[in-house]
């Protein structure tokens, strides 16, 4: 099996700021309800004719910028949202077209905001047992557009944007070291859209009774994410034979400044080794890996070397984690 890993990081935000204040003066709410907890200050909202596919284009270009790859030398294009631009076709395929990737094959992928985990994890293994050799994984959600923005115990927690990376060979020992996914469907009505798709088709009923919005119950969410957060980046460091000791960098979901503080106790880790940027975008869904890793990469925090671990959750319900070894050095010749 092949080594794989990041060979180029991108992200794009909407230009749109909205801020806590802003939110005051929309719903029942404070700045300081808000910060204190979720640890959010504002979000990127994407404009009216603004869609993933837009966002996602964006991003896609800037991490194959980044790699050194054009978009004809893509295999595969994965797009991780759960508000594609419309049910079919895929986003993916939308996005294929516009970056002029047309030897990639593409699929949009459905895990909420593990999402990108689930993506990055599919995507490796065609890597590494050789059937391709680049691989571009999107991370974007707009999930302003499916949000209720008179229910304050969801509007103030969401943003919109979109995180990508190219997969590709990479040395030997360097790249990704493990990968833990998983689901308990039994949860899925705690976070979900009702409306929209088989079940539920739009009618006239169905939107005024706003059953195209997300639906969360807040506390079952938390507590599950706490728990998840925790087991599954220490299932992953287990299965690349390593321990908390050995983190660099923890990468997770940016949904509430409490859970991953919670994950942070848990590893004892120190504030400088988590990537954190939920208060400038709030949750970002399936792209908040993405943007969190991209920003970090272009700070320079992260270096050759350096030991990962993402970890994320969401909808479905669903949770992963993966370890990586930090190195954008492509293997040549492999
Ligand atoms: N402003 C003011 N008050 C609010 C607001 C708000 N924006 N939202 C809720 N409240 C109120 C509620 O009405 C409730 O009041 P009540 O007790 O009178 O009924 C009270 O605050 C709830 O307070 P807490 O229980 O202290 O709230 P909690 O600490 O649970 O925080 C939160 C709520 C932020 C939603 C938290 O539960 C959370 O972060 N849950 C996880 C959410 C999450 O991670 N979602 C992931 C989505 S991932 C995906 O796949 C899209």
């Amino acid at each position: 099996m092949r080594s794989v890993g990041i060979l180029g990081t991108g992200a794009h935000l909407p230009e749109k700021v909205l801020t806590n204040s802003d939110l005051e003066k929309m719903v029942d709410t404070s700045d300081e309800w808000i910060v204190s907890r979720t640890g959010i200050r504002e979000r990127r909202i994407a404009a009216d004719n603004e869609a993933s596919s837009d966002l996602a284009v964006e991003a896609g270009r800037k991490a194959l910028e980044a790699a050194g790859i054009t978009p004809d030398q893509l295999d595969l294009i994965i797009v991780a949202t759960v508000t594609p631009d419309m049910m079919f076709p895929a986003t993916a395929c939308l996005v294929q077209d516009r970056l002029g990737a047309s030897k990639a094959a593409t699929f949009d992928l459905s895990a909420a905001c593990t999402g990108f985990l689930y993506g990055i994890t599919t995507a490796v293994q065609f890597i590494a047992n050789g059937i391709y050799r680049y691989a571009l994984v999107i991370g974007v959600d707009c999930l302003s557009k499916i949000t209720n923005w008179e229910d304050r115990n969801t509007c103030v927690l969401f943003g919109d944007g979109a995180g990508a990376v190219v997969l590709g060979p990479v040395e030997e020992g360097y790249g990704f070291l493990s990968f833990d996914l998983g689901a308990d469907g039994s949860g899925g009505n705690l976070l979900l859209q009702p409306a929209g798709g088989s079940r539920i088709p739009a009618t006239v009923e169905s939107v005024e009774k706003k059953l195209h919005t997300i639906s969360m119950s807040g506390g079952e969410v938390f507590k599950f994410a706490v728990r998840v957060m925790g087991n599954a980046a220490e299932e992953a460091l287990k299965k690349a034979g390593l321990t908390k000791d050995d983190i660099d960098f923890l990468v997770p979901h940016q949904a509430n400044i409490r859970i991953i503080d919670a994950a942070v106790r848990r590893f004892g880790l120190s504030e400088d080794k988590v990537i954190v940027n939920l208060d400038r975008y709030g949750n970002m869904s399936s792209a908040s890996i993405p943007v969190a890793l991209d920003e970090a990469v272009r700070e320079g925090r992260i270096r050759e070397g350096d030991t990962l671990v993402l970890v994320g959750f969401g909808g479905g319900l669903t949770w992963g984690a993966a370890v990586l070894k930090w190195s954008t050095k492509e293997k040549l010749g492999d």
